[in-house]
């Protein structure tokens, strides 16, 4: 935004989540998410045919590392057409057998839709999708009326004008065949939709448009490498120990200088202006407005000039392609994961943080990134994990793919001609995504909790640490660790060659911080960093007290098998023996959602006391309720009668009731003495 007149609101909290909260209510709530949303999700730019999806669907399956969504990239179009497929790579009936077997087995399929549409380039030419937005007059123009060209993947295209009558059906229209030729999608990926283009301004009306070919990858050759990682010396593998020697050639240091400059931004009223130079210029990395996007003076439905709506083209494809899915896969929640985003932009979709490197350093920005988005009320969001420009290595992607775990959108994602790096690649990193997968589905409920907690009120699922302790200056810096709500602290391991990471334990001794694997009390330093031990494949996760965690008792391979599973309920007390906390449970799919219920966990004295409230029957029993931080009982009681199976376990004060089969649809009691 460069000019205009501001209308200011200031938010008075007084808390910063209570701040994003009260944002929220102005632009707009997050959307409510699918449950299936919070699998983990594989792509790759370089998944050339139907036999690469299979062969990784297979190989996922037969690592044991779960695996809930397929994507695909570009390489699915034919000659790089939006709304096609490759009659030969992925010819449709084998890819609807594909994509209907994913569904058998509870997996989804995630197609990418690119913002240019291909022109069709003579008479011959056939693209339905093109020439149908052509009849009903929905691309956006020249200010001569010509159509308005711009260059993407496949050659000349042009750009949808969302302020257009007809724009949500043409573009429902070419959704909705996609499905009918195969591509039976449960969500869509929305990329290159600030949008990006190669020409500089417009491409020229008078373009002949079959002088330019789709663009060819074939022969790229990437030799890029982790920081610490020397191809020279090592070669292609990217393995952390080659001929039992270690790899780590250095010590990268992730707070070091980024590398990308700060920039300014130029701010006043644009009347009366050349809108293809503008006086007050935003310094775009690329040069001018223009530079590889669509040009500032097109005009758009409406009379609308783009330099007054340029942000806006992401937002728009967002609801219309929303408010698309909504009528194409009815009743159901959809989920979409865009590239561009605008104040709003959340309520429509979810956000990747775009084309990182596979660097350690670009692993340590994607916190900031998810952060900030939770700022933005776009909470659905995640890095390319194990990183997109560039090869990644073994370690890095090992640390990468765990600590994105904690992160809610979670994809690994890699760039065209780079070394594979599905976490089945190498066995460290199978084993640390299975470990930190684990943790993750375990979590679900917290994660759908905090998540409806977003859609209803604005609160942001994820947190800096100084949202929750305002009070601790030396909080305020920390950008290397985060909470998952109020409960969960994540402290992942951020440079190469490291068994042990630094990290700050909130609270200044007045809080007790638990370990999420072993359930023993941090010995934390009061008020500074605390050494934890972190060999690779494991992440350290600490659980606040006076807290209280639904969660999946039996993590499985996809989130429908997970949430078919028993509960388990995870109360970690304070000094003073309380406890609290909520969950939201509903079907995890229906749009607009249906009947939800409301759990509240209460302990203190020894007893804990679970209320439930709404009008959504839970099927799953609570199976497993373990309280840390009790001295031992001698009896433990749940309402129903006198618990026999129970046990205790003195070092970390932990008692746990199993086989306790209660029922979550009515009130509940547990009491120990
Ligand atoms: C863009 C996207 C990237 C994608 C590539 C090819 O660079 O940001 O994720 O893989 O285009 O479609």
């Amino acid at each position: 935004m460069i000019g205009g007149i501001l209308d200011f609101y200031f938010f008075s909290g007084p808390t910063d989540a209570e701040v994003i909260a009260q944002y929220g209510s102005v632009i707009g709530y997050p959307m409510w998410q699918p449950a299936w949303g919070f699998g983990f999700h594989l792509c790759r730019w370089g998944y050339h045919n139907l036999s690469d999806d299979k062969e990784n669907v297979a190989q996922m399956r037969a690592a044991g590392v779960p695996l809930e969504v397929q994507w695909n990239d570009i390489d699915l179009y034919h000659a790089y057409r939006d709304f096609t497929t490759d009659p030969v790579s992925f010819p449709g009936d084998e890819l609807r057998a594909f994509i209907q077997e994913l569904a058998a087995n509870h997996q989804h399929y995630i197609p990418i839709v690119d913002a240019g549409i291909a022109v069709t380039v003579n008479s011959t030419d056939v693209y339905d999708p093109f020439t149908r937005g052509v009849e009903e007059d929905v691309w956006i123009k020249n200010p001569d009326g010509s159509l308005y060209l711009g260059q993407v993947w496949p050659g000349y295209t042009v750009f949808a004008d969302w302020f257009s009558e007809n724009i949500l059906s043409v573009w429902t229209e070419g959704l909705k065949n996609w499905t009918d030729m195969g591509v039976e999608f449960s969500g869509i990926w929305l990329d290159m939709n600030e949008p990006s283009s190669f020409c500089s301004y417009s491409c020229g009306s008078g373009a002949n448009y079959s002088a330019l070919a789709p663009l060819s990858m074939a022969g790229t050759v990437i030799t890029a490498y982790p920081e610490c990682y020397n191809y020279t010396i090592w070669g292609p593998s990217g393995n952390i120990t080659i001929n039992g020697t270690s790899t780590y050639s250095c010590a990268a240091d992730s707070t070091a200088e980024t590398g990308i400059e700060s920039r300014s931004v130029g701010v006043g009223g644009a009347q009366s202006v050349d809108p293809g130079s503008p006086p007050y210029a935003i310094h775009n990395g690329f040069g001018v407005l223009s530079a590889h996007s669509v040009a500032t003076n097109a005009t758009h439905y409406g009379g609308y000039t783009e330099l007054d709506v340029h942000n806006m083209f992401g937002l728009l494809e967002e609801k219309t392609t929303n408010l698309a899915i909504q009528s194409i896969l009815p009743g159901k929640r959809p989920f979409l994961i865009s590239r561009s985003t605008f104040p709003s932009a959340g309520k429509w979709t979810g956000h990747w943080l775009g084309d990182n490197y596979s660097k350690w350093q670009y692993m340590y920005l994607s916190i900031q990134g998810v952060l900030q988005f939770q700022i933005y009320q776009i909470p659905m969001v995640g890095a390319d994990t194990c990183g997109f420009i560039g090869n990644t290595d073994e370690e890095l992607c090992n640390r990468w793919m765990q600590l994105s775990a904690f992160t809610p959108f979670y994809r690994n994602h890699n760039h065209y001609g780079a070394i594979p790096q599905e976490p089945y690649r190498w066995t460290s990193v199978a084993n640390a995504s299975r470990i930190a997968i684990a943790a993750r589905y375990a979590l679900l409920p917290y994660w759908y909790t905090l998540f409806a907690n977003a859609s209803m009120a604005g609160v942001p699922p994820v947190r800096a640490l100084f949202y929750e302790f305002p009070d601790e200056p030396e909080l305020f810096t920390v950008d290397r660790q985060w909470l998952i709500g109020s409960d969960i602290l994540v402290t992942p391991v951020l440079t190469p060659g490291a068994t042990t990471v630094d990290g700050i334990f909130p609270g200044r001794g007045s809080v007790i911080w638990r370990d999420w694997y072993t359930h023993a009390v941090v010995n934390a330093t009061t008020g500074g960093s605390t050494t934890l031990d972190a060999p690779i494949s494991h992440i350290n996760v600490h659980v606040r007290d006076n807290s209280a965690l639904l969660l999946h008792q039996e993590p499985g391979y996809t989130i429908y098998e997970t949430r078919e599973g028993p509960y388990a309920l995870l109360v970690s007390l304070n000094a003073a023996g309380t406890a609290f906390g909520t969950a939201y449970v509903d079907d995890g799919i229906s749009f607009p959602p249906g009947p939800s219920r409301s759990l509240t966990f209460q302990a203190a004295e020894g007893v804990l006391k679970i209320e439930s409230d709404g009008g959504y029957e839970m099927q799953q029993k609570l199976e497993t309720i373990t309280v840390l931080g009790v001295q031992k009982p001698t009896q433990v009681t749940l309402e129903t009668g006198t618990v026999e199976e129970w046990t205790y376990e003195e070092t970390i004060e932990e008692l746990v009731v199993s086989n306790a089969c209660v029922d979550l649809n009515g009130q509940v009691t547990l009491t120990w003495k």
